[in-house]
């Protein structure tokens, strides 16, 4: 792995030095605190989570958040065992550490923030309303723009590491995407003919998420929902959800005050759905 990180912050990581593909010091200078202890830049990696996911424990304190960001990935990670098309130079592929001290059941809700701080980075920096397919995908003319992967470890009941990574489309265009996803899949470069600083989208993400994750450690997850509610492109659809081998159908009518999908199904029952992929089969 080559990489490089910024020289402040205190107790620095252990990354060998090298490139200047990604500048941690632009990503720093675009952000409003000093929350984030260590931004490491990286030319190529496996996965930005599977580098978080090694960090030494000791790097992973409270109240301090770390962002490991790669130029490409040898083996970018999708939910469900998906490869992410992470190719150089072009798209943004970032990993926030954090030590959250939160249950497991909480983890969700780090994803609904990665992808609120993700959606308000995008309208604010790129100028663009992206909205969300509930739980983790960030869609543009109904196409995937961007997705969070959040991987968790756990000790005594509580969140002792989580991973989020957040994988943004970015500069690819549509000659640059495979073909198994170039019908679903687009950029902003696409969909807007601008390019974007894959550093300036970075410390506009982080800033976004630093000021969501503090409120929902002091109030909880409800003020999340509420900005989540009018970005969610299901509601008030028929959906598919899939999870693993189980499928359930129904009308997506709500999330509730947890961030859990609640579908009206065809007996008139609801269910309150926790994680799955959505796939919309009807109108509104
Ligand atoms: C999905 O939509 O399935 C989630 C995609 C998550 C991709 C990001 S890119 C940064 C981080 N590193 C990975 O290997 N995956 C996530």
């Amino acid at each position: 792995m080559n990489s490089r990180h910024s020289s402040e912050g205190p107790g620095r990581l252990e990354f060998p030095l090298s490139d200047h593909y990604l500048s941690a010091d632009e990503i720093r200078s675009g952000l409003k605190s000093r929350f984030w202890r260590e931004i490491v830049c990286c030319r190529s990696v496996s996965s930005t989570n599977d580098i978080g996911l090694s960090l030494p424990m000791d790097d992973i304190r409270e109240n301090t958040g770390i962002a490991i960001i790669a130029d490409c990935q040898e083996k970018g990670r999708g939910r469900f065992d998906r490869t992410w098309f992470s190719p150089p130079g072009l798209n943004l592929y970032l990993s926030i550490v954090l030590r959250p001290g939160i249950p497991p059941s909480d983890a969700p809700f780090l994803t609904i923030l990665a992808a609120l701080a993700a959606a308000a980075a995008l309208t604010r920096e790129a100028g663009i309303q992206v909205s969300i397919k509930w739980p983790n995908d960030l869609l543009m003319a109904g196409k995937k723009l961007g997705g969070i992967l959040t991987e968790a470890r756990t000790v005594q009941g509580i969140i002792t590491r989580a991973v989020i990574g957040i994988g943004i489309n970015l500069n690819s265009r549509t000659d640059d995407l495979p073909p198994e996803i170039s019908g679903k899949a687009t950029s902003v470069l696409i969909e807007t003919g601008s390019t974007s600083s894959r550093e300036r989208i970075a410390s506009g993400i982080m800033n976004e998420f630093e000021a969501r994750y503090k409120k929902l450690l002091a109030t909880g997850i409800f003020p999340l929902v509420r900005e989540l509610r009018p970005l969610l492109s299901c509601l008030g659809r028929e959906v598919l959800v899939t999870d693993g081998a189980s499928r359930i159908s129904g009308l997506a009518e709500d999330i509730d005050d947890k961030g859990r999908l609640v579908l009206l199904l065809p007996s008139g029952l609801r269910k309150k759905i926790n994680s799955g992929e959505i796939t919309e089969t009807g109108d509104r």
